[in-house]
């Protein structure tokens, strides 16, 4: 196995060739695909044309693997293994969602940039997805580098956000673009998460903003204050430069680590059939247990 590397973008996406995630991989491959995320955070593998099965037994490598928050809606059929999660238009019949489908409507949250599942009380440490079908244009997946905008921050600010706590709530994120269809019961399993704001990230021992539509509301803080800086943050760190754009091709999958990155789906004509398929590891623990 001889794995190479290409800048993507030069601050933290690779490419990665010269290895096949459709075949067992060993504990060194794993290992540097490992190293490498340490230091992109976004790792695209192009061309590898990968299952549902084949794309679980990697993952699995990575670490614990969370299960779609969908299966617990009640009569909610799944299309896919409740360790796949299914980022497609398609219904469970195979036909394309219809426009008021609540899956569509729930699933549109995602063109919101955000960190997967950090309205988790232990968050997602890297997620994968796999390109099965997608548009003839649009569609794509934008990615944040959140180190590379922490390292840009004032020293003001830096030290005033540098112990502050944001709550994040799916149902918080989803209410901005006006989708409120939960019932108690959800409303009730899914409290908004405690995250600190400023991580550092494990791997690189770097310090990161920890940011995502998912955040209304920072401890002590009064609310309209803190979604003012909530905004602001967001804003500085999806500048241009901090920005990465992956127009994706059938069989591609991307990796990125979510402890330090954001990402949203770009929007695409609705008549055309996207489908994409996502393992996403756990964390270990709480960003509130980690180091500061
Ligand atoms: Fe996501």
């Amino acid at each position: 196995m001889n794995i190479s590397t290409k800048l993507l973008h030069p601050l933290f996406v690779g490419e990665v060739r010269g290895i096949d995630l459709r075949a067992p991989v060993d504990a060194a491959a794993v290992a540097a695909i490992v190293e490498a995320s340490n230091r992109y955070a976004v790792l695209v593998f192009p061309e590898q044309n990968i299952d549902d099965a084949q794309q679980l037994a990697f993952s699995t490598h990575l670490g614990p693997l969370e299960t779609s928050i969908k299966k617990l809606r009640p009569g909610h059929k799944l299309r896919l293994d409740q360790r796949v999660s299914d980022i497609s238009n398609v219904n469970f019949d195979g036909g394309l969602q219809a426009a008021d489908d609540r899956n569509r409507m729930y699933g549109l949250g995602d063109r919101l940039w955000h960190t997967d599942s950090s309205f988790k009380a232990v968050p997602a440490k890297y997620s994968l997805l796999s390109a099965r079908a997608i548009p003839p244009a649009g569609g794509e997946t934008q990615f944040a580098d959140l180190r590379a905008a922490y390292d840009a921050l004032p020293d003001g600010m830096k030290r005033q956000i540098e112990d502050l706590v944001a709550e994040h709530s799916v149902l918080y994120s989803r209410s901005t673009i006006g989708f409120t269809d939960y019932s108690d019961e959800e409303r009730a399993r899914l409290p908004p998460a405690p995250q600190r704001l400023v991580r550092l990230h494990p791997g690189s021992r770097r310090k990161t903003l920890y940011l995502a539509s998912h955040a209304g509301w920072i401890r002590g803080m009064p609310v309209p204050e803190a979604r003012l800086l909530l905004r602001d943050l967001m804003e500085h760190a999806t500048q241009r430069e901090f920005v990465y754009t992956h127009r994706w091709k059938v069989g591609d999958l991307v990796m990125w680590d979510d402890r330090c990155t954001m990402h949203r789906a770009r929007e695409f004509d609705m008549a055309q059939v996207r489908d994409m398929h996502r393992t996403t590891v756990s964390d270990e623990v709480s960003s509130l247990e980690q180091a500061a």
